[in-house]
């Protein structure tokens, strides 16, 4: 899968975390930064995520700040992008099943690493179920 990338500095040190599962998983990635932990803005990395997802430059995009909550209001005034903020395993499978996400959100200083790696591979793994559900997101698209 491709998978974009994005963090602020907020996000920095669970990105690393997260680029590593990626690789180890094979995944095809891109990382938009940020670079350091230099003070940054979090909707300039929100909007290029999603716009490579829109695109379909990628096929899913990761946010991680530092709640995860300024990422995925950014990234949900995209049309087209359905950002789920995920702090543990089941939204993060429903967010996949029910809501077809393709933009995962999360926040450092909410999400240990171990639980963002198990959200993360849950939601990377999980099938959007389609039927009623399909019905219901493009009831909002
Ligand atoms: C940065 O301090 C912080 O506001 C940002 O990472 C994020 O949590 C915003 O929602």
């Amino acid at each position: 899968m491709k998978v974009v990338i994005g963090s602020d500095h907020g996000g920095f040190a669970l990105k690393k975390v997260v680029l590593e599962l990626l690789g180890n998983l094979g995944h095809e990635i891109q990382d938009i930064g940020c670079y350091t932990l230099d003070s940054v803005d979090y909707p300039a990395f929100a909007d290029q995520v999603s716009e490579k997802v829109i695109s379909g430059e990628a096929d899913r995009g990761i946010l991680i700040c530092g709640t995860g909550i300024g990422m995925s209001m950014a990234a949900n005034k995209h049309q087209g992008i359905r950002a789920a903020l995920c702090s543990e395993q089941y939204t993060a499978h429903m967010s996949r099943e029910h809501n077809d996400a393709n933009v995962l959100c999360m926040g450092e200083r909410v999400t240990g690493p171990g639980v963002a790696e198990e959200i993360v591979r849950t939601w990377l793994g999980t099938p959007f179920g389609g039927g009623r559900h399909q019905r219901r997101i493009e009831l909002f698209s």
